[in-house]
């Protein structure tokens, strides 16, 4: 289990490139929290930075953000949001509440923890039945990008990005984790000829059965 996630070098870096995302993203952002309603949980929630695209629908946000100095970051954005939004320290890994949500947001999050598979099977325990994961994920590529990203994985990139990695089939563990895929798609935030190994964005919903 992981217990605690402490990044100092990333949590600066975060909190910069958090405030210059480019429209694309903050679109994709939009879009993935678009019609949600009720009780949501969002995991790694960073600076908060999706925060301000809640819609007025929702009536409480519990946003899990381990990294202390980014919590304090999502704290003070909490603060600024239109709909309540309580942050806890907690890993998802250790995260319990009893109460069932009705969605659960993951954002650029599931690159970062230890075992996606794991994780997302526990999310989904969380959910009523009926209830979302929302979720917007970097993701593996193919080809020429596929090589880019399975160096950059195994060399400087998850230890300098907060154990981001590239190369994962993010949407395959969450059908293999028994939800029921009923919107999804694949958005690039650049152009694909930029060599960047995290361009390429799953969004969708996948409601638990
Ligand atoms: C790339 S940032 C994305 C932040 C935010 N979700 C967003 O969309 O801007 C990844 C986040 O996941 C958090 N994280 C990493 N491991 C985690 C874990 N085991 N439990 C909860 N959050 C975790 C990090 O602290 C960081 O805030």
């Amino acid at each position: 289990m992981n217990e605690t996630v402490d990044n100092p070098f990333f949590a600066r870096l975060w909190t910069v490139m958090s405030t210059r995302e480019p429209e694309s993203l903050r679109r994709l952002r939009r879009q993935n929290l678009a019609g949600l309603t009720g009780r949501v949980l969002e995991v790694g929630v960073g600076t908060g930075t999706n925060f301000e695209f809640y819609p007025d629908t929702v009536t409480e946000v519990v946003a899990v953000e381990p990294e202390i100095r980014l919590a304090e970051h999502a704290k003070e954005a909490a603060a600024q949001a239109n709909v309540p939004v309580t942050v806890t320290t907690d890993t998802v890994e250790q995260f319990t509440d009893t109460r069932p949500f009705d969605a659960v947001v993951c954002s650029l999050v599931l690159c970062s923890v230890d075992d996606p598979d794991q994780v997302v099977r526990s999310l989904r325990a969380m959910l009523r039945p009926g209830g979302e994961l929302r979720y917007l994920e970097h993701v593996a590529g193919t080809g020429a990008r596929a090589r880019l990203q399975k160096v950059a994985d195994a060399t400087v990139w998850p230890k300098l990005l907060g154990n981001c990695h590239t190369h994962r089939h993010t949407e395959r563990t969450i059908e293999n984790a028994g939800f029921t895929v009923s919107d999804a798609r694949r958005e690039w935030t650049f152009p694909k000829w930029v060599p960047l190994p995290v361009a390429e964005f799953a969004i969708g919903v996948a409601v638990r059965s």
